[in-house]
């Protein structure tokens, strides 16, 4: 059969990984797929490094929309980031009739409803395994793998970034800008880190874990995100001393909530750092690894771990997208796995639910003037609000220091009670700084 022909738009890390991966292992590849891919066009600004990588092997090009308007090319693939010309590439490869594969999580997190309405429109496939957790392949484990389960939660370490940065600070007892710079120095974090840092990079990828898990449309705007840069080494120290571990964690959680017509169905959406059980085998997973915990209701726990980024582990999930819109390229639609995993016509505007109504566990840190009575103020404003202590300790002063730190683990409460706690906690005089306040999660059921 005449070979797959495959456009490749931006010929970076990723894209360079592809070429070789397909060179390497093209018979193999071939016999999953049934027919040849073969990469026929590649556009790239730098035609240098692209005439490096191919070698006279494809037809190169400065020029993106002669690709995806080339009617020689099956499939494109996009690989040059963000939603400027991205967006307009994939719509207008998609207007051409050519599916598209493509790594872009902020492209899918921010415009993906544009896009999957415009390719059922025009009966193509959109296809994004790398764009979430780079070559795990969790996109195909949640629309296919585990389609029998209703999906409670999704749990992820899934910016390998923060990751390592959170493992050197733990490891090392180092300081985030620290760490930041060594990341930075040794090619971990990017020149500029901020959307690893801040967490929206883990807000793209939980968007759209969230849709498919749930079938409900890309909501970015709504995830709650918080990052890592305020993170103090301290409390990594004080979460390890009662048997925890600080990640930055990307949850989606199905839960019931009251709405106007009573008990209804919402959706948690929040990226923040997150106490969790050492004990777990998540909170072991180092350096810049991603993980994915899914439960569902029938298989339970899942884990799902591996590399989520660099060049040939993207590079292996962009091919596994090839390999499956090469078999399912003449298929008739109605055959292939909807692109939210859920029937168009069956996706649900599920509420999200706001970040202050969120119920789950709290880690609190105070500085404390070390003198009778203090305790008892606190533990008085955390009971009249029915927030429970679960655990607690407190550092032994230095001698003649009239200060100390108390940390405290709660039971379940709704943000808007800790929150309204902490404000009363922070107006009394013996608090002698903002009170640190995170999240834990138990993530056993
Ligand atoms: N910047 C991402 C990370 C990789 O640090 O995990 C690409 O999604």
């Amino acid at each position: 059969m005449k070979p797959i022909n495959v456009g490749l738009l931006g010929i970076g890390t990723v894209g360079g990984g592809t070429f070789k991966v397909l060179a390497r292992n093209e018979s193999e590849i071939t016999r999953r797929a049934g027919r040849q891919i073969r990469i026929g066009a590649v556009a790239d600004r730098d035609l240098a490094l692209a005439q490096r990588i191919t070698q006279g092997k494809a037809r190169l090009t400065a020029d993106a929309f002669s690709v995806v308007s080339d009617p020689e090319i099956d499939i494109v693939v996009e690989l040059i980031g963000g939603c400027g010309v991205a967006r307009e590439l994939v719509l207008a490869a998609i207007n051409n009739g050519k599916h598209v594969v493509t790594a872009n999580k902020a492209l899918l997190a921010i415009h993906g409803n544009e896009i999957f309405a415009a390719a059922q429109r025009a009966g193509v496939m959109v296809a994004f395994e790398a764009a979430v957790a780079g070559g795990i392949p969790i996109i195909k484990a949640l629309r296919e793998g585990l389609s029998a389960n209703r999906i409670q939660w999704i749990a992820g370490i899934i910016n390998g970034t923060t990751n390592f940065i959170l493992s050197e600070m733990r490891d090392k007892g180092l300081p985030f800008d620290v760490v930041l710079k060594e990341a930075q120095r040794l090619g971990y974090a990017e020149a500029d880190p901020s959307f690893d840092i801040a967490g929206v990079d883990a807000a793209h990828k939980l968007t759209i874990m969230a849709a498919i898990a749930f079938g409900i449309p890309m909501q970015f705007d709504k995830v709650h995100v918080e990052g890592i840069a305020k993170l103090d080494a301290v409390d990594i120290k004080y979460a390890e001393q009662l048997g925890y571990r600080i990640k930055l964690l990307g949850i989606t959680k199905r839960v019931s909530a009251n709405g106007a017509d009573g008990i209804t169905e919402a959706i948690e959406l929040r990226v923040h750092p997150t106490l969790i059980p050492s004990r777990r085998l998540i909170a072991n997973v180092e350096g810049a690894m991603n993980a994915v915990l899914v439960q569902g209701d029938a298989v339970g726990a899942t884990l799902y771990y591996g590399k989520g980024a660099g060049a040939e582990p993207t590079a292996s999930a962009v091919i596994a997208d090839l390999v499956d819109v090469t078999r399912m390229h003449t298929a008739d639609p109605e055959q292939r796995v909807p692109h939210l995993a859920f029937q168009p016509d069956a996706v649900m505007d599920t509420t999200i639910l706001p970040m202050a109504e969120v119920e789950t566990r709290y880690y609190l840190r105070l500085a404390v003037s070390d003198q009778p009575g203090v305790l008892a103020d606190i533990t008085r404003i955390l009971a009249d609000r029915q927030i429970s202590i679960e655990a607690m300790i407190q550092r032994e002063p230095v001698e003649g220091e009239a200060q100390t730190d108390i940390i405290m683990l709660t039971h379940r409460t709704r943000e808007k009670h800790i929150d309204a706690a902490i404000a009363l906690i922070e107006a009394l005089a013996v608090v002698k700084s903002r009170v640190i306040r995170l999240r834990l999660e138990e993530l056993d059921r």
